[in-house]
């Protein structure tokens, strides 16, 4: 199949393969999505197949608007307004119960619940518009890859078995977006992301509870997607936790370093084994995956390094990837 690159004047094109059942791979403000229409059960299950995506992890709901998410939530209680209200277009999913019956169990995985999400790019808005139904929306990436933050990133991992990708440039944010269960009193968040679970709970103007914990393969996880490997390149992933230990590492021509870029002028190793993560966490949650996906390319690299933040809650999204790719493992 040839996967065709879309511009913002070729919308229609790819709203018209969406219509007809087809993959097209959208972009947000977090990372890209991989699109189908989230009303039709075949479509749906094309994007387990192209992911190679586990069937019990279930998939996000894209919305152009709240009045679009309303004919398959159950309910939409208050708490979920006064979030929406404050929070879309932007990187916050909410999952509510799922009204039975309106969309395929191949969207919500069998649970109860669905999670939705109205990502802030216009592109996306309109073809979602164009469209008049939602999209899912995973990340577009082959399952156990970092997600995507570029329309290349799609291309590499998807060419051939999409039919297309809506080319936004770079996303801005560069992390997942948060998750917060609205399904249950209080409020969990079960992914960080740019919104934080304070300035969740400031709007909710109540305790919101965090799940940190690792979650055990033989549980029901509350978002199944953490239980799986992820956003692992081939080489080995290590956490530095100060960086000045950088500067004690004996590296080689096999060493990837990602680190901000005064870390990095301090380094002998040859330039393209650098890779810049900015001078802020900001700039650095912009950079990861494409970090992670330029070691990986370079094929000949087994170790890459890369500087952990300790900001507190603003660093937690960036820290729980970091460590997801990294397997736990601290210098
Ligand atoms: O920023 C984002 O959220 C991106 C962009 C493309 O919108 N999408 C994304 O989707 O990260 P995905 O599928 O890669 O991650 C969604 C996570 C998965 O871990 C999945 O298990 C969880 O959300 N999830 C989806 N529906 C759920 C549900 N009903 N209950 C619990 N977890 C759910
Ligand atoms: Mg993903």
């Amino acid at each position: 199949m040839e996967t065709k690159i879309f511009k913002r004047d070729e919308l229609d094109e790819a709203a018209e393969l969406l219509r007809q059942g087809e993959l097209v791979a959208f972009p947000t403000e977090t990372v890209y999505g991989l699109g189908a229409i989230a009303t039709r059960d075949d479509s749906v299950k094309k994007v387990y197949a192209a992911k190679g995506r586990p069937s019990d992890n279930p998939l996000i709901v894209t919305v152009a608007d709240a009045e679009m998410m309303r004919p398959y939530a159950k309910e939409v209680p208050e708490r979920a307004e006064k979030l929406i209200k404050h929070f879309w277009p932007g990187p916050l999913t909410i999952l509510l119960f799922a009204k039975e019956g309106a969309l395929p169990s191949s969207v919500t995985g069998g649970l109860k619940t669905v999670a939705f999400r109205c990502p802030d790019d216009q592109l996306t808005h309109d073809l979602i518009k164009k469209l008049g139904y939602p999209i899912v929306g995973p990340s577009a990436n082959t399952s156990t890859k970092p997600s995507p933050t570029s329309a290349e990133h799609v291309y590499h991992d998807l060419k051939g078995k999409i039919a297309g990708i809506v080319d936004g440039g770079q996303t801005s944010f560069g992390l997942e977006s948060t998750i917060v269960d609205l399904s249950v009193e209080p409020a969990v968040v079960l992914r960080p992301g740019k919104v934080t679970p304070e300035e969740i709970s400031q709007v909710l103007g109540e305790k919101v509870l965090i799940n940190r914990g690792k979650v055990a393969d033989k549980d029901v996880p509350k978002a199944p997607g953490m239980k799986y490997r992820h956003y692992a390149p081939s080489a080995q992933v290590y956490v530095v936790d100060h960086s000045e230990k950088f500067l004690k590492l004996a590296l080689d021509q096999k060493s990837g370093v990602m680190a901000t870029s005064d870390i990095l002028a301090k380094l002998t190793i040859p330039e393209e084994n650098k890779f810049s993560l900015g001078d802020s966490l900001l700039e650095a949650d912009h950079n990861l995956f494409a970090g992670l996906r330029y070691f990986d390319d370079m094929k000949n690299i087994n170790a890459i390094y890369v500087e952990a933040f300790n900001d507190g809650e603003e660093s937690w999204a960036y820290m729980n990837r970091l460590n997801k790719a990294a397997g736990g493992k601290h210098i």
